[in-house]
């Protein structure tokens, strides 16, 4: 192998890459700052102050970033940790949830999925574990707050089963919850690990005490201990065994329990994402199947944001790394407009402005500036013409329909929302029984970019109504004659989207469910994938 080979290898085996998955609320803020915080990469120089009544919009990560002097730019992290390289991915969520919360899971190896132990599994979280359950990705999980009264543990892992349908293996179990909340029991290590509420303690400060039995246990906590070794059998009877092979395929995931403010039980987490979590894997495009340790660099766009820096008008493509190193200054091949582009500005997301990337592999994320050429699912080669599958389009679950003030500017409107529509902003449906277009969208934010794109960027006002439409599927079948037929047939109900793909808008649930029924050649689909 060559030197340079054997570099690519030790770096894709040394990255991480993943996500956090959660319903508003449960932490996902907290634990991102407490996960950089034991990186080393933010220094606990007090807690970050401002948050009346709110969370952290992007303004606030920009105030951390200027406490601590490093960017948590709020799309994607990178840190270090034990030897690894550690890239953490955004899922928007709150009135930023967007298509771009599903499609960042794509661009991730493994997911870690926070619950607020005291509401237990929540929709948002249902959703993104559904679209992790495409590719099969392996889900660390973490139940947060028991540092509150939270709900009882082993109904709530009942819940993650029945509910999310993965099997849950405890690592930790919790002992006591809110003010009585003494620490974990580490099942797999043999050892308690005792709780000491406050911000500002790292888990080096942290009391562990070996065995079950040990004495030490039973003069802490002389009332508890019988019953702790008792649940602790039940628990061993009653749940999964650990097993890395089960979790690797998505099938098995481990379960922390803990208090991300206090910084309790963060450290396991991040152990098991470097011990556990996958390096950079294969990845499917359409002609081959790519390893991330190929001599030659790919990769391929999952999100594209506009207006980071609002000093300038270009967008920012996000590629994540597949394989090869990528180098500054070197050409790399837009696949889909076959045409090079040299890509010295391309930005990583490490620092305090964005940085010029140097070099970066598999699992990296780099984002390349750009005027609009470049869509969601583009894939980017030395030159090979490999394009990468399974970056969908989601069915959009909010919709309305589009007006333009001036007629007169029919064109530009319909010019501005194709290429929304390709770029993934959001997507639009033309109906097959004419009528105004239909915008298409998983997060109402959608909506209001899109109508300040058309009116910044196109010169056109754009008037937005509701439009009695529950759901979408796009709809195939092998039988042409079959399609015509129901296309024909259901011609109200029809649309094709900005992709030339035919889909079936659904007025309601019972509608699409009959319609499934009484047209049994016909497949409807959840997403569709990038053409
Ligand atoms: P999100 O990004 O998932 O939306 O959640 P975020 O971290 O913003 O946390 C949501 C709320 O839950 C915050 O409270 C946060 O302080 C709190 N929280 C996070 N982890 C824990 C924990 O381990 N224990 C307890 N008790 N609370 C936790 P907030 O009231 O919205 O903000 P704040 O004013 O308290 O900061």
């Amino acid at each position: 192998m060559s030197a340079e080979l054997a570099r690519i290898a030790e770096e894709v085996s040394h990255r991480r890459t993943f996500a956090i998955i959660s319903h508003p609320d449960a932490g996902k803020t907290t634990l991102t700052e407490k996960l950089l915080l034991f990186s080393g990469a933010i220094q606990m120089a007090g807690t970050v102050k401002g948050k009346k009544g709110g969370k952290f919009a992007t303004s606030d990560w920009m105030e951390i970033e200027k406490q601590r002097g490093i960017s948590v730019a709020s799309s994607v992290m990178q840190f270090e940790y034990r030897d690894h390289t550690v890239n953490l991915l955004d899922t928007p969520g709150h009135q930023d949830f967007s298509e771009d919360t599903y499609r960042v899971l794509t661009a991730v190896d493994s997911a870690l999925m926070v619950i607020d132990a005291a509401k237990g599994v929540e929709e948002q979280t249902i959703k993104l574990l559904n679209v992790c359950r495409l590719r099969s990705t392996p889900i660390v999980t973490f139940m947060n707050k028991y540092d509150r009264e939270v709900r009882d543990s082993l109904e709530l892992l009942d819940e993650v089963e029945s509910v999310l349908k993965i099997r849950c293996a405890p690592i930790t179990w919790p002992i006591g919850m809110g003010k009585a909340f003494r620490g974990v029991y580490s099942l797999l290590n043999d050892e308690v690990i005792l709780f000491e509420p406050g911000a500002e303690k790292l888990i080096t400060d942290v009391e562990v005490i070996k065995g079950i039995d040990n004495p030490r246990l039973d003069q802490l906590f002389p009332l508890e201990m019988e019953q702790l070794r008792m649940e602790i059998e039940l628990v061993k009877g009653a749940s999964n065994e650990w097993n890395l092979d089960e979790f690797l395929a998505g099938e098995l995931t481990p379960v922390f329990f803990g208090s991300a403010i206090n910084n309790f039980g963060v450290r396991e987490i991040l152990d098991a994402l470097i011990n556990w979590a996958p390096a950079p894997q294969l990845r499917d495009a359409t002609v081959r199947e790519v390893a991330p340790t190929e001599g030659k660099f790919s990769g391929f766009v999952f999100k594209i944001q506009a207006n980071m820096d609002p000093k300038h008008r270009d967008r920012i493509a996000f590629l994540r790394v597949c394989s090869g190193k990528f180098e500054r200054g070197m050409k790399m091949k837009h696949l889909r407009l076959n045409r090079d582009i040299a890509a010295s500005s391309v930005v990583t997301f490490m620092s305090h402005d964005r940085e010029i990337v140097e070099e970066a592999f598999a699992g990296d994320i780099i984002g390349i500036p750009n005027h609009g050429n470049i869509q969601i699912g583009d894939s980017f080669s030395e030159g090979e013409d490999l394009t990468f599958t399974g970056i969908p389009f989601f069915a959009p679950e909010l919709f309305r329909g589009v007006r333009i003030k001036n007629p007169l500017k029919l064109k530009q409107l319909q010019k501005g929302l194709q290429q929304l529509g390709e770029e993934g902003a959001v997507q639009v449906f033309k109906p097959h029984s004419g009528g105004d277009l239909i915008l298409g969208a998983v997060g109402v934010l959608q909506f209001e970019v899109v109508a300040s794109r058309l009116a910044a960027e196109y010169g056109v006002d754009a008037m937005f109504e509701s439009a009695s439409i529950w759901s979408a599927r796009w709809f195939s079948c092998d039988d042409r004659k079959k399609l015509d037929e129901f296309v024909k047939a259901l011609q109200i109900n029809i649309a094709t989207d900005a992709g030339g793909n035919l889909a079936y808008l659904a007025p309601n649930r019972v509608n699409l469910q009959l319609t499934q029924e009484r047209w049994p050649d016909i497949v409807f689909h959840e997403t569709r994938e990038h053409a």
